[in-house]
């Protein structure tokens, strides 16, 4: 309505009838501006509106306006009325619409709008109205429209608001309000927007809101407001726009946002919150945007989006102490086209966290402290198109990482901690092979470890700098000699595919042969037992345990490794398998043949070595009598000769 006054201003023109400093025109609308401190003497005839704007009205008197019988409107704003009469407006009960905006109105007579039962707008915002008589509005029976905010009101009685049947927005916003009364809005059954943001509100009381079938706006933003009661808004079936946004809460009642069915707007950001219940949000099919931010939240529910199917922007954003989100969270959310995550304590992501986002077109996760992000985080988000992984601590990513989001187009990668080993090549050669996609590239994409790459940039790279190719652990399986050390690998420069793929299966030389024919039938054997592969730390694991350490998934269960001369070893009696029991009994039996062939040698040496003794006895004897009976035999022949 007062558009429409504006856009009659260029019509006004001076006449006759209008008197210095104002004008007026001739559909009976007249404008003063300036050095004026009473109402001008306009034609009563002629006036509907009347705009009195930056005078120097300080009062206003009883029956001012009692000759206007055809003035609807009257505007007079950024003046500096401080008193009205009680009988100011008597005399006039055709008035529509009564604006005193922005002037110095601290209190009102309890009567002076009792005879406005015509009026549909009422405006006394910018004011300094410290309370309110419960009389004031008694007689503004057809109000539409009362804006209040920005005054000093910091108390309403219960009933103040009881004859505006009618009204259909109230705006008590800017005010000093610390509490409402239950029954305040009780009867504004037609009330579509109410506005309380900006007072100092601490509670609301249960069922405050609850004959307000028709509010749509519901403010109640930059309060103070510490809790609220349980189904506190369930009896707001069209409400569109609901902001909580700026306050104190801390907790939220569990089912508080349920039968909303009509919500295109809820605002809960810039609260403590602590945590939120697993049931709070009622099915929203026509929500489209969520900002969530400047919490305290350490983690969200799983379910807290699940009834927001409609979604295209969400804000979980700026939450300083968010470091976990469930793997459903984004579980039902197909048509969410942007997801901002930027700013969050994230240090490692679920591997199907995004796995059904199938419209995401632009992720934010800049700013977090992420180290690594598993190979299959991208499989299912084809139409991806931005990502910012810029500031993390990202260490590694998987060289397949992006393998599937073909319509990426920028990625910012800089201000992470590379760490360049051989395991960095995939993603480095990624990046080489798609160097326009990296829009921070400049910036810095740059090793941070080991020291003698620090600040290369990972785009140029090479195997030989990293001394990949070079076989760095030796894979033994053995049977005998079974030494159980726990290595840490920080010493060996080897990554996971290196080592599984480029470790050799040898026995030393120091080893028997036997053991080493037994070694090749053990692993002909049973192929699976020892498939062992050795885990390093930039290898995705978000448990800081096992960073640095050697750790040895899916292999058999007695499995050994040892640290010498900058080579890990490892080996293992396999314990499972088709053979297993066959080659435990087959080590046994070795081992009983070794224990009693080495008893049965030192008996045959002790055996050997008596007969030894005793035939050389014999032999010396026999020697002897050999000897005598020669030398008789000789003397013999002697004597016959
Ligand atoms: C306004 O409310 C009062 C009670 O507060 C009631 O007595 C009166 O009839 C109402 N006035 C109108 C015009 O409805
Ligand atoms: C929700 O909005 C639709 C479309 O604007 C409207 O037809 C329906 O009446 C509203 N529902 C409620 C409960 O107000
Ligand atoms: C209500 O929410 C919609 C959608 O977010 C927004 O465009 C609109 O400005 C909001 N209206 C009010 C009065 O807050
Ligand atoms: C979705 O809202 C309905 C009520 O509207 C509720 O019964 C259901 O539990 C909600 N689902 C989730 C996942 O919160
Ligand atoms: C993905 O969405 C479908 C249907 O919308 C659902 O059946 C499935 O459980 C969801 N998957 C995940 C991982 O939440
Ligand atoms: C790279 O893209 C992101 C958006 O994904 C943007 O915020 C950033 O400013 C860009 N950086 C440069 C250096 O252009
Ligand atoms: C890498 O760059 C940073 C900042 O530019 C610098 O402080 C650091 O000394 C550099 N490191 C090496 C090894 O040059």
């Amino acid at each position: 309505m007062w558009f429409t006054f504006i856009l009659l201003l260029p019509q006004l023109t001076l006449s006759a009838h209008c008197p210095s400093g104002c004008a007026c025109n001739n559909r009976g609308a007249a404008k003063c501006i300036g050095d004026i401190s009473d109402i001008p003497p306009l034609d009563p005839k002629t006036t509907f509106l009347l705009l009195l704007q930056n005078t120097n009205i300080k009062v206003l008197k009883d029956r001012s306006f009692q000759s206007f019988s055809l003035l609807l409107r009257l505007m007079i704003t950024h003046s500096a009325i401080d008193t009205i009469q009680p009988e100011a407006f008597y005399g006039a009960p055709q008035f529509r619409s009564i604006k005193l905006s922005s002037n110095a109105l601290s209190v009102f007579p309890p009567k002076v709008f009792s005879e406005q039962s015509n009026l549909e707008q009422l405006q006394l915002d910018g004011n300094q109205i410290v309370s309110i008589s419960s009389k004031l509005f008694e007689g503004l029976v057809n109000l539409k429209e009362l804006d209040l905010s920005k005054n000093r009101i910091s108390q309403l009685d219960a009933d103040v608001f009881q004859n505006l049947t009618e009204l259909i927005y109230l705006n008590l916003a800017g005010n000093q309000l610390r509490n409402l009364p239950k029954m305040l809005f009780h009867n504004l059954r037609q009330l579509e927007s109410l506005v309380l943001s900006s007072n100092r509100l601490e509670t609301l009381e249960s069922g405050s809101f609850d004959h307000l079938s028709k509010l749509c706006f519901l403010s109640l933003h930059k309060n103070q407001i510490r809790e609220i009661p349980p189904r506190l808004f369930w009896h707001l079936p069209s409400l569109l726009n609901l902001s909580m946004s700026g306050n104190q809460l801390q907790y939220i009642p569990a089912e508080s946002f349920y039968f909303l069915p009509n919500l295109t707007m809820l605002t809960l950001f810039k609260n403590p919150l602590i945590s939120l219940p697993d049931q709070l949000m009622g099915y929203m099919p026509r929500l489209q945007e969520l900002y969530l931010y400047d919490t305290s939240l350490v983690t969200v529910p799983w379910n807290l989006f699940a009834n927001m199917t409609n979604l295209r922007f969400l804000n979980l954003h700026l939450n300083e102490k968010l470091n976990f989100l469930p793997k459903d969270l984004f579980c039902c959310l197909p048509n969410l086209n942007k997801l901002s995550l930027k700013y969050n304590d994230l240090r490692a992501l679920e591997p199907d966290l995004f796995s059904n986002l199938t419209s995401l077109e632009i992720l934010m996760l800049n700013d977090n402290k992420l180290e690594s992000l598993p190979a299959t985080i991208f499989s299912n988000t084809p139409r991806l198109e931005k990502l910012d992984l810029s500031c993390n601590h990202l260490k590694y990513l998987p060289g397949d990482v992006f393998t599937h989001t073909r319509a990426l187009n920028v990625l910012s990668l800089s201000g992470n901690s590379w760490k360049c080993d051989c395991s960095i090549m995939g993603i480095a050669e990624w990046i080489r092979d798609n160097p326009r996609l990296v829009n921070d590239s400049d910036k810095g994409v740059a090793c941070y470890e080991p020291y003698h790459l620090q600040n290369h940039s990972l785009q140029t790279l090479t195997h030989a700098e990293l001394k990949c190719g070079q076989v760095v652990s030796q894979t033994m399986i053995m049977t005998t000699s079974i030494i159980s050390t726990q290595v840490p690998a920080t010493s060996t420069p080897q990554s996971s595919t290196a080592s599984s793929t480029n470790a050799r299966t040898t026995a030393t030389s120091t080893a028997p042969s036997i053991t080493s024919t037994f070694a090749t039938t053990a692993s002909r054997f049973s192929p699976t037992s020892d498939h062992i592969y050795i885990k390093q730390g930039n290898d995705y694991n978000n448990d800081l345990a096992f960073y640095e350490k050697i750790v040895l998934d899916n292999g058999p269960e007695i499995v050994h490794n040892n640290y010498y001369g900058g080579w890990v070893y490892l080996w293992s009696v396999p314990s499972t398998g088709p053979f297993s029991g066959f080659m435990t009994a087959l080590y046994i039996v070795h081992l009983v043949t070794g224990v009693v062939l080495i008893v049965a040698t030192w008996y045959a040496l002790y055996r050997l070595h008596k007969v030894m003794w005793m035939l050389q006895k014999v032999t010396m004897g026999d020697n002897q009598r050999i000897m005598t009976r020669r030398v008789r035999r000789f003397s013999q022949t002697l004597e016959e000769a």
